[in-house]
């Protein structure tokens, strides 16, 4: 039985059949996944494309960590996400880029093109030393080049580490270091709204750190000047002109990585987050599938940056895996003005819209004129990511855009889990502002109290966790397992720990509140507070400093730095520019805080503990009630910050 699903799903893509039909479907599925999450994955798993079938379904512990799907099965990601759609739609569009500038032909490069450029490409990475895992670095603007050279990458099993083309050369310099990258590929330089951006100039300025990259491949966008270091530097276009378009799809363990991803977390250093060939693709195109309801011939659009997990899951992998309409946009959603995402729904007739309340609130801010009058009638679903959506956001989306006709799916996931988590599906589930309502098939999630107690029942809140594997959790942080042990598994004895907060309502629907760790989620980017006080330590006559998240209208959460200075800085409006100018040079400009207050102290405990909690009630503005302050060392600081408070 098994061996002819196999030799089926090699002739035929039957993702589309993953999809759950309704609602009692939905519940039939999610009891059979918890209660044989064996079978239920292995089902899902048949209707792709091995080279070898797997051995045995899943082994996983939460105490080493480590977990283990589709053992022993054979496959390359790249055949399931192109090879086996060119006999059925070859000619059909994979990706239909879309310019910064709406002036700018827009492309569409077919499945049968794509393969041809993959494939090229990777010829191209083993012309210049890249073999299997070897790990590359990838800084590029989102060109149709960013999603053939991360697809290159898997081709030949090279393990592919994205870096947003927001950081800066210390944050690429940090991460190529990590990963002990030997090639990178970027751009002579990136267009983003009217300006444009030198990323090659950043990546020289961060090789001086890197002595383990021996060469970098360099795409041609911009025509910005640059510099090529001879034997180290390559254009694009020159390389793949000496390579032929054939390269077989290197033969990969469904454990093998696939890509690292930075995030950050508590501690002042991003990790490298692994995700691995098999689960990964399973998963990612199993919610692709089911939470959008993709129906074939539809155009999706997903706004997120490929630097992001978001891309990554379902701008590349989730919707090629699944024969799907990409479509990827260079640009920023103000460009030319605020109606440029309706003009680009209107011109390649979108039918699915992904996208994170950061981006809803600002276009919502610019006023209605710029949605009046654009067709937005081919719009079936509607997405929401990144960070919880308020409510008015929420109703904007749905009344504006969707025109009350469009199902709101608002995803709740992170890098960590490869996919989304907690959604509801399309026209199936019954959504709830605000809420991403229930747990996908093959996720477990769990509610605990501090001392990692069970809160059962609904009308509860408390901190989420997930009790079980499902197939794209995080596998290590690279180069440090007990980093990946001491984050996500060792805070709640068997559980992995999201860091968010969460409630469930009497229905039994999921709300995220946020974080409950020292995260910030600024636009849907998430950023350490530790990260940010390192870099503003750095600069010249900062004693020191502390960083919370207070509400911002736009980002969802702002950031606001409390900094002591030594006592010769006298021009604060200078001190400031600098701190902003010390932040970007050294993690980037989504990093730069929104307010910095000068203050000569910081609330401490008799132990040296910084009290966030007061900083953070201040930030918020709420100082009537800052709870106990009798455990401080010098309880008058917190009235100078009350004072000064911006
Ligand atoms: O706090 C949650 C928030 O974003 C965090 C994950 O960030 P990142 O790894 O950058 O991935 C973002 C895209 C998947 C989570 O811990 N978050 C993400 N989606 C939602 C959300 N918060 C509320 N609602 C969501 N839908």
């Amino acid at each position: 039985m098994y061996q002819r699903r196999h030799e089926q799903a090699k002739k035929h893509n039957h993702t589309m059949d993953l999809r759950i039909k309704s609602f009692e479907d939905y519940q039939e599925k999610y009891q059979y996944s918890v209660e044989d999450p064996e079978s239920f994955w292995g089902e899902i798993a048949q209707n792709f494309y091995w080279r070898k079938p797997w051995k045995k379904t899943l082994e996983w512990n939460f105490t080493d960590p480590k977990v283990t799907w589709f053992k022993g099965g054979k496959l390359n990601i790249t055949e399931n996400c192109l090879d086996r759609h060119l006999a059925t739609r070859g000619n059909q569009p994979a990706i239909i880029w879309e310019s910064n500038s709406p002036d700018e032909p827009s492309q569409t490069i077919t499945y049968k093109v794509l393969h041809e450029q993959v494939c090229r490409f990777a010829n191209v990475l083993k012309r210049n030393g890249a073999k299997k895992g070897d790990r590359i670095c990838i800084y590029m603007p989102m060109i149709p080049e960013l999603a053939i050279a991360v697809l290159a990458c898997a081709r030949i099993g090279a393990i592919h580490s994205v870096v947003f083309g927001g950081f800066s050369a210390q944050s690429i310099a940090d991460r190529i270091n990590d990963a002990q990258c030997n090639i990178v590929v970027t751009t002579d330089g990136a267009f983003r709204g009217n300006k444009e951006i030198p990323l090659k100039a950043t990546v020289d300025d961060a090789l001086i750190q890197c002595p383990s990259v021996e060469r970098v491949i360099v795409s041609t966008r911009t025509r910005t000047p640059v510099f090529m270091l001879k034997g180290r530097d390559c254009w694009w276009e020159d390389e793949v002109k000496l390579v032929s378009a054939d390269c077989p799809a290197e033969e990969m363990d469904s454990e093998d990585m696939l890509f690292i991803l930075y995030t950050s977390g508590s501690t002042g250093k991003p990790k490298g987050v692994v995700h691995t060939v098999g689960g990964y693709m399973v998963y990612s195109s199993y919610t692709f599938a089911n939470v959008f309801q993709y129906e074939e011939g539809q155009t999706h659009f997903c706004t997120a940056d490929i630097g992001w997990i978001t891309g990554h899951s379902y701008i590349v992998y989730g919707p090629l895996a699944c024969g799907a309409t990409t479509l990827m946009f260079e640009g920023i959603p103000t460009y030319p003005d605020a109606g440029r995402f309706w003009d680009i729904v209107e011109k390649h007739k979108v039918n699915i819209l992904y996208t994170a309340p950061t981006a809803i609130r600002s276009l919502m801010s610019f006023g209605d004129q710029f949605v009046e009058g654009k067709d937005l009638s081919s719009l079936k679903v509607l997405g929401s990511v990144g960070e919880p959506i308020n409510e008015e956001a929420w109703n904007w989306y749905n009344e504006k855009i969707g025109k009350g006709l469009c199902p709101i799916v608002d995803t709740w996931w992170q890098t960590e889990t490869g996919g989304i988590l907690i959604s509801p599906i399309a026209n199936v589930t019954k959504t709830k502002p605000a809420y991403a309502t229930l747990p996908l098939p093959g996720v477990q999630p769990i509610l605990v109290d501090e001392n990692g107690v069970e809160i059962e029942g609904n009308g509860v809140s408390g901190n989420l966790c997930i009790k079980f594997p499902w197939p794209s959790i995080i596998r290590t942080t690279y180069g440090d397992h007990e980093r990946c042990r001491q984050t996500y598994f060792s805070t709640y004895k068997n559980l992995y720990f999201t860091g968010d907060g969460c409630m469930r309502d009497e229905d039994g629907y999921y709300r995220i509140t946020g974080r409950v760790d020292d995260v910030i989620n600024v636009s849907g980017h998430r950023i350490g507070t530790a990260e940010v006080e390192n870099a503003i330590n750095m600069h010249l006559g900062v004693v020191e400093s502390a960083v919370v998240g207070y509400p911002h209208d736009i980002k969802g959460q702002g950031i606001y730095a409390y900094v002591i200075c030594e006592k010769h800085v006298g021009d604060t409006d200078l001190t400031r520019k600098d701190i902003l100018a010390t932040v970007t040079r050294i993690i980037g400009p989504i990093a730069k805080p929104d307010k910095i207050q000068f203050v000569s102290g910081l609330p401490k405990t008799r132990s040296g503990k910084i009290m966030r909690r007061i900083l953070r009630k201040v930030a918020e503005g709420d100082t009537g009630n800052l709870g106990d302050t009798s455990t401080l060392l010098d309880p008058s600081v917190v009235d100078e910050i009350k004072a000064g408070a911006l």
